[in-house]
């Protein structure tokens, strides 16, 4: 045969916890490992508003888009990224693309700075990271650093560890921040710590490359999750940006809408840019497809379903952040003396409970509870109905 050289590649981690879940009989079993909001009955959600958005688009025709898509829908991502009285957008300075999701749109990134970032081919992310991280930009042909981020001691952001990484990085080297709602850890740095990094990536002269897919499912405001980025295009870096509507819209599976944005010097440099994006894209699939970029760009355009939508994400962000403390107060009222204020602090889908890889496997052999060998939990798959249980499982192998 052609391949009898190909080796056995290893499960990916996350799907692994999903598919022991659906082996196991246990009717109390929970499901903590995958990404996804589930509503407070544990059921997938579809926002309204992007059930109305679907109506409105309904019979529209399904040819090509442009190879950087939707230009509706790249305009209202940038603005919805960068602020509606962003000096970058009046200034035509931003190159903004359609991008298959999140995912697809770090991508796009990454070729372009394999490609054109000559200076240095190291990007450097945060310890941890998300798991998918490093393949996007490995086999895109750049090289995967880490500077320090999380501290297991406290279950919090290492700050001094952070700085100490940060002001060591080579000069002219990419950082790679989640703009918020980190993953896997759910620790964000304050805007105190945003400001000094922003300072040493000017020291440095570091390029920030925000992934941010998660604006508004974190806190539940749009401009609060966007504002350690915007803080640092403020400050004068020309940052690179990755979005996805994945969460904040609901578009996971059939849409993949997301956005990838490099601001420039100028609207000339931008031209220029974009040009060479379009030369990478086109290889890769061409255009993109129209039907997510056609709800999320209706859904933020539409006065009223743009208003809805606001409530919409508020309400999953609020979901979230009150299965938190209910979590805490359970394992509070199970009898759990331990300090688990980290739960509370943590933002947005995940929460790093620093649970061992033992006490991981004792919950999911003995209490049927799925998540990750890293601890994390995806606190949308928690729920009211659930969430007592859980403590009393957390407390158990805990104690
Ligand atoms: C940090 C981070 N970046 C990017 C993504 C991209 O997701 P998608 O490709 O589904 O938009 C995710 C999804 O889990 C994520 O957590």
């Amino acid at each position: 045969s052609w391949w009898t050289n190909v080796e056995m590649g290893p499960p990916d981690p996350i799907l692994g916890v999903s598919e022991a879940f659906k082996r196991d009989t246990n009717p109390k079993k929970m499901n903590l490992g995958v990404g996804a909001y589930r509503d407070d009955q544990g059921k997938p959600y579809i926002l309204p508003t992007v059930k109305k958005a679907e109506l409105a688009i309904q019979g529209l025709d399904k040819e090509y888009l442009g190879i950087t898509g939707l230009p509706a829908f790249t305009n209202a991502a940038a603005e919805l990224a960068f602020g509606s009285g962003s000096s970058v957008l009046s200034a035509k300075r931003n190159v903004t693309v359609q991008g298959i999701s999140g995912t697809g749109s770090l991508r796009i990134g990454a070729n372009f700075l394999d490609k054109f970032f000559t200076s240095n081919k190291s990007i450097w992310l945060p310890t941890p990271s998300w798991g998918n991280h490093v393949p996007i930009f490995k086999h895109a042909g750049l090289d995967v650093q880490w500077y320090r981020y999380y501290k297991p001691s406290t279950c919090g952001f290492d700050a001094e560890g952070a700085m100490e990484d940060l002001n060591k990085i080579p000069e002219n080297s990419i950082v790679l921040f989640h703009a918020c709602a980190h993953n896997p850890t759910g620790v964000d740095p304050k805007l105190e710590n945003w400001k000094e990094m922003s300072q040493i990536c000017k020291n440095r002269n570091l390029l920030p490359y925000f992934d941010m897919a998660y604006q508004g499912f974190a806190s539940g405001d749009i401009n609060k999750d966007a504002a350690a980025m915007r803080f640092f295009v403020e400050e004068g870096h020309n940052i690179l940006l990755a979005q996805s509507f994945a969460k904040n819209m609901g578009l996971y599976g059939s849409e993949r809408a997301g956005a990838f944005t490099v601001v420039c010097a100028d609207q000339e440099e931008a031209a220029r840019v974009e040009s060479q994006i379009k030369i990478l894209i086109r290889p890769m699939y061409s255009n993109p497809p129209c039907n997510g970029a056609r709800i999320a760009s209706t859904v933020l355009t539409t006065p009223e379903l743009r208003e809805q939508w606001l409530v919409e994400v508020k309400g999953m962000a609020d979901r979230i952040i009150s299965m938190r403390q209910q979590l805490v107060d359970n394992l509070k009222k199970d009898g759990s003396s331990k300090d688990w204020g980290h739960i509370v602090d943590q933002i947005g889908m995940f929460c790093y409970t620093g649970l061992t890889p033992d006490q991981v496997s004792n919950l999911t052999n003995n209490f049927s509870v799925y998540l990750t060998k890293d601890g994390r939990i995806s606190v949308a798959g928690v729920s009211s109905g659930n969430v007592q249980y859980l403590a009393h499982a957390m407390h158990q192998v805990t104690k």
